[in-house]
This record gives C-alpha cells, sequence and structure tokens, in this order.
C-alpha cells in the first residue's frame, strides 16, 4: 500500500515539471490551452518562446473576467504586440519584432512593475507607463485563467465574460510554445499548470520532457542544444543547480531578530534623509519588522492587523500611517520601500506608492543608535505598545540608506546561515 502511495506522488512531481513544456498548437477554431491562473499583482512576468510560419496569432491572454482589465498578446504582421489595459480609458499598446514568423524560436517577457509595462521580444525591450488610475488586475477568484493560443470555444457564446470580447475572433495561434514560466506577485518564475487544452501535441523530443536534469527545484528549460537548469529563483548554483549557495533569505519564527549597534563608532548617526528597503512574507498579522531609533526618535516598519504601519517621530510629533489597500500577510513576497526627505515620508509597497505624509514638529533629523529586523528583546516597550510580537515569517534584502550632514552610508542585511 505505502510503496503505490509513494510511486503516485513521484509520477505527479515529474508530470508536472515536464509535461508540456514543448507543445505546438494547431491553429484551428477550437485550439487552445489553459493554464493556471497568473497574479501579476503589482509586480509579475510572463515569459515563453515561441516559434511560428504564421503572421498573425493570438498568442496569450487573461483578463478580469468580463469588465476591462486585460492583458493580450499576438504575432500580428510578425511582430509581437502586447495589449494591457488596467480600469476605464485607453489600452497600453506595445510592439516589438519583425518577420517573427520564420520558424525559429523568439523569446518574449511581459513585466509588470507598478506603473510600468515592458515586453522584450529576443534582445529588444520596451516599456511604457500604464495609463489607468486602478493598478490591480480584477480580482483573483473572477479573473480568467490564463490562456495560450486561443480561447476555449464556449466563449464565442459567452462574449460578455470577456473584457476584450474580440479576442475570440483573432486567428489562433498555430505553431510552437516551451518554457512557459510566470512569476506571481514578486515570486520567483514557476511554471504555470496545464489545466485543459484542445489540438495541443506535446513534443516528445523536448530535451526537458525526456531527461530532466535539475536538482533541488532548479527549472528545466529547453534549447535547440539540449536541456538547461535555471537555478536563479533557488539558493544553488552549478550546471545541474547542485551546488548549494548561501541562502539570501532568513526565516524568522518569533524568537531570533537581528540587532546592529550603530552607536559603536561614538555618536549616533543622524540622518537627514534615508531609505529602508525590504522583502516580507508572511500569514501571521502582526509583527515587527524594522526600527531603527534613539529614546524618542525612531522609523518603525511594522505588521499590524495584516496591514503595513510605518511610524515616525523625529523627536517632535509622530507621522503614522498604515497601507490600508490590502491586507499583506498572505505568504507572498511583498516589497516594502519608506523613503524619508527631512520631514516628508513616502511608503511603496509593490513597486506602488501608497502613503506619502510628514511629521509634525519642526526637527527634521533621525537620530539612530540602533536598529532591529524582524524583532527585539522586548518589542513591546521598543515600539511603546504599538507591536507586541516578533516577526514570523521571511525576510530578505533588507537594506537601509542614510544621508546625513556628516556623510552618507548604506548597510545591507546578508543573512548567510543564520
Ligand atoms: C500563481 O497564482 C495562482 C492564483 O493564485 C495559482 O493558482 C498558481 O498556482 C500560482 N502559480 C505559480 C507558479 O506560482
Ligand atoms: C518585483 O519582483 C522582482 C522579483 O520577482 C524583484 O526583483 C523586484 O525588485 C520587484 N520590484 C518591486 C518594485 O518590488
Amino acid at each position: 500500500m505505502w510503496q503505490l502511495i509513494v510511486t503516485a506522488c513521484i509520477c505527479l512531481v515529474l508530470w508536472t515539471n515536464c509535461e508540456g513544456n514543448t507543445f505546438e498548437l494547431e491553429g484551428s477554431t477550437t485550439s487552445f490551452a489553459k493554464y493556471t491562473k497568473w497574479n501579476p499583482c503589482t509586480n509579475g512576468s510572463l515569459k515563453f518562446e515561441f516559434k511560428t510560419e504564421q503572421l498573425n496569432g493570438m498568442l496569450m491572454y487573461l483578463d478580469d473576467g468580463g469588465k476591462l482589465d486585460f492583458f493580450e498578446a499576438k504575432v500580428v504582421g510578425g511582430s509581437v504586440r502586447l495589449r494591457v489595459n488596467f480600469g476605464e480609458g485607453i489600452a497600453t499598446v506595445l510592439t516589438l519584432g519583425e518577420n517573427l514568423h520564420d520558424n525559429r524560436w523568439h523569446s518574449v517577457l511581459i513585466r509588470r512593475d507598478g506603473q510600468e509595462v515592458t515586453m522584450e521580444v529576443d534582445q529588444q525591450q520596451q516599456s511604457k507607463k500604464l495609463r489607468a488610475g486602478n493598478l490591480q488586475l480584477g480580482k483573483m477568484e473572477t479573473n480568467s485563467y490564463l490562456f495560450i493560443g486561443g480561447l476555449p470555444a464556449q466563449y464565442m457564446a459567452r462574449l460578455s465574460e470577456l473584457a476584450l470580447p474580440s479576442v475570440v475572433f483573432e486567428p489562433r495561434f498555430r505553431g510552437s510554445i516551451r518554457n512557459l514560466m510566470y512569476s506571481n506577485c514578486s515570486q520567483p518564475f514557476g511554471r504555470p499548470l496545464l489545466l485543459d487544452s484542445q489540438g495541443v501535441r506535446t513534443n516528445n523530443r523536448d530535451p526537458c520532457a525526456k531527461y530532466d536534469p535539475c536538482l533541488n527545484g532548479g527549472i528545466c528549460v529547453s534549447t535547440d542544444k539540449g536541456a538547461i537548469c535555471d537555478c536563479s529563483q533557488i539558493n544553488f548554483e552549478g550546471d545541474h543547480c547542485d551546488k548549494e549557495t548561501i541562502p539570501s533569505e532568513a526565516t524568522f519564527s518569533g524568537q531570533e531578530y537581528l540587532s546592529y549597534d550603530l552607536s559603536n563608532r561614538g555618536d549616533p548617526i543622524v540622518s537627514k534623509n534615508d531609505e529602508v528597503s525590504f522583502f516580507f512574507k508572511t500569514r501571521q498579522t502582526n509583527g515587527i519588522l524594522f526600527y531603527t531609533g534613539d529614546g524618542s526618535d525612531f522609523l518603525l516598519v511594522a505588521l499590524v492587523d495584516g496591514v503595513i504601519m510605518v511610524s515616525v517621530n523625529l523627536g517632535a510629533g509622530e507621522f503614522q500611517h498604515p497601507v490600508l489597500t490590502e491586507k499583506y500577510n498572505d505568504n507572498q513576497w511583498h516589497h516594502v520601500v519608506v523613503e524619508r526627505r527631512s520631514r516628508e515620508i513616502a511608503i511603496l509597497v509593490d513597486g506602488l506608492l501608497q502613503q506619502t505624509g510628514a511629521t509634525t514638529g519642526v526637527f527634521s533629523m533621525l537620530s539612530s543608535n540602533v536598529l532591529y529586523v524582524g524583532g527585539s528583546a522586548n518589542t513591546f516597550k521598543l515600539t511603546q505598545g504599538k507591536v507586541n510580537s516578533n516577526f514570523r515569517g521571511c525576510l530578505k534584502k533588507v537594506g537601509l540608506d542614510v544621508f546625513g550632514h556628516t556623510g552618507s552610508y548604506h548597510m545591507y542585511c546578508t543573512f548567510g546561515h543564520v
């Protein structure tokens, strides 16, 4: 019995890794491939390679389930055209490449980072600012799946469920697709799962489908010269992602924290401008993320009831602002940047400006003699009761830039083996 279960699991793992890494779409009026949803949130990327002899064909489509927002990529006259729409208004259009219907492989990368959409086709790149006010792509629950090469024929009778109904009338893609991958919401790249398809044939000669040489979760990438391993998303390197590198992220369980005594040079650091930047991921609703200060002066970033709270006091009055847009304890990576220019404070989350404001009082300098990341010995006391628990989750790329009268300095925490 045990034997059976174990075998079944192994098969499943291989199947999800390799299945359909290279596939062909027949380009008939019914062909399509449907994948798990892409959740770019405000920062995500999607990439694939295609090969075709057709001048026109639909490459990729997803939308918010029939309202306004969509991503559509297609081959038009031998170029790749991307149309992106968020909210009311005119779609942003990017076009790259020519004579791409030459039956050779071409790579496409679509990146969405805050206000900006970028497309890369082979070696070329183009970026444009999204015109929309609302930068969230619909809602994950109601958003469509990711479609490659075409949409299921049922959509013909359900045009109101599409934000861009004309997409069902586009010529379908005839050709091959390989190495489809996306990054959800600041997360590492991963392969989406094929949920349904029609008119699709997987390529048996695909090098990754034949044999996946990548260890430790490295992603197998099919190339004309064979399979290669992409280890960029994991803490391993080498041809087969077989050599461990120093981890760049640290896990906190509520006990451990990093502290740094800034006064060991003599005086506390006094800064006019500073910038704190880090990534975190957690399921906990409360916890201190970052603190620097000296007595009544401090800059604090914490999670309180799942929202990011920034509190700054330069000695004469406090700026305290929660970022209420959404709950951030969703176990996804989020990037937080807090910029302070004298009394002015700006908070960016996942590349978007979320809050601005100023501290009250006349003081504009922040004095610091200590820095804490992820916790402290007595967080309740340190934060004057604002936060009572240490952080539980993962943190990476924690950096602090300080610009003062006496010079500037940059601090970057490398966690190593903690
Ligand atoms: C991306 O997010 C969607 C929706 O939350 C999920 O279904 C999918 O499995 C995720 N895929 C990857 C590769 O992270
Ligand atoms: C977006 O996510 C990528 C990782 O996928 C990260 O390198 C980049 O810094 C992020 N950008 C922002 C503004 O958070």
